[in-house]
């Protein structure tokens, strides 16, 4: 029985290291589309097209519930392959309103409407694609009112931390934080927009400065799936769990081994 988890690449794999560790007794099936990372600098038609081909595979093998544990898919393709509709007893989630609930300081699915919230100041750190969606200020608005969001689109970080590229990575980090901070100034809270970005949490909050709030996705994710899950037993499908990759999967076996610090070996989808 396993709950499918989809990434561009191996950015999802702090979400899948988060949902492992809050629920020990569920199998994860693990999809990174490394062939065609970045996504993030793709247009809304791809990015839309590769996501719905990979979500496809996932319940092809058995899992009823995929996670998009890609903020960019979730910009660009969530709302519409719910729209299109999706096949009977099969769901896909995006990643984006776990967080959005956490930062406005609301239980998980409250719609009430909009209302004033502790934060004012808010820094967005995400992909090209994320940032031109708008999907985050669009979800935000229909939670709270009054908050200045200002986003950095951070080029290049995912293609440096897919090529193992540490060093690169963080002096990218350090420059869209300054790029960011000439914008906003005094940011309240940061907001790490891309399942990659939690990878380089320690070089933001450097960056960013000690008072200023970080968010990542990984454990607000895995609480929340929790939580569905128990509302969903029937969502946790059939099927092995396993890590997929279009990519070569000696390469993204010794990256995501280096990452998760533990052996993760990856099979071609
Ligand atoms: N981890 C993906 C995200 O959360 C990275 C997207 C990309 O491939 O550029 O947006």
């Amino acid at each position: 029985m396993a709950v499918g988890i989809f990434d561009s690449g191996l950015g999802g794999l702090t979400v899948l290291n988060a949902a492992q560790k809050r629920l020990p007794d569920v199998d994860f099936l693990y999809y990174a589309d490394s062939a065609h990372a970045p996504y993030g600098v793709r247009d809304a038609e791809d990015i839309y097209n590769l996501t719905r081909a990979a979500v496809q595979g996932l319940w092809d093998r058995g899992c009823n519930l995929v996670i998009l544990a890609c903020n960019t898919a979730s910009a660009a393709a969530l709302r519409r392959m719910q729209e299109a509709g999706v096949p009977e007893g099969k769901r896909v989630l995006g990643v984006f309103v776990p967080l959005i609930e956490a930062l406005t300081e609301r239980q998980w699915g409250d719609n009430s409407p909009p209302r004033e919230v502790e934060v004012q100041h808010v820094a967005l750190f995400a992909t090209p694609a994320t940032v031109s969606s708008r999907a985050f200020q669009r979800e935000l608005a229909f939670r709270a009112i009054g908050v200045d969001v200002e986003a950095q689109a951070c080029g290049g970080v995912v293609d440096a931390i897919e090529d193992g590229d540490m060093i690169l990575a963080e002096a990218l980090v350090r420059g869209h934080v300054d790029a960011l901070k000439r914008k906003m100034p005094e940011p309240q809270a940061a907001i790490l927009g891309c399942t990659h970005y939690p990878l380089m949490a320690e070089t933001f909050q450097q960056a960013l400065g000690p008072h200023v709030k970080v968010y990542s996705q990984g454990d607000l994710v895995a609480e929340s799936l929790a939580d569905y899950l128990q509302r969903h037993p029937n969502m946790l499908g059939e099927g092995a769990g396993g890590y997929l990759t279009t990519g070569k999967p000696g390469v993204v076996t010794d990256r995501a081994t280096q990452f998760l610090r533990r052996k993760t070996t990856f099979e071609a989808t």
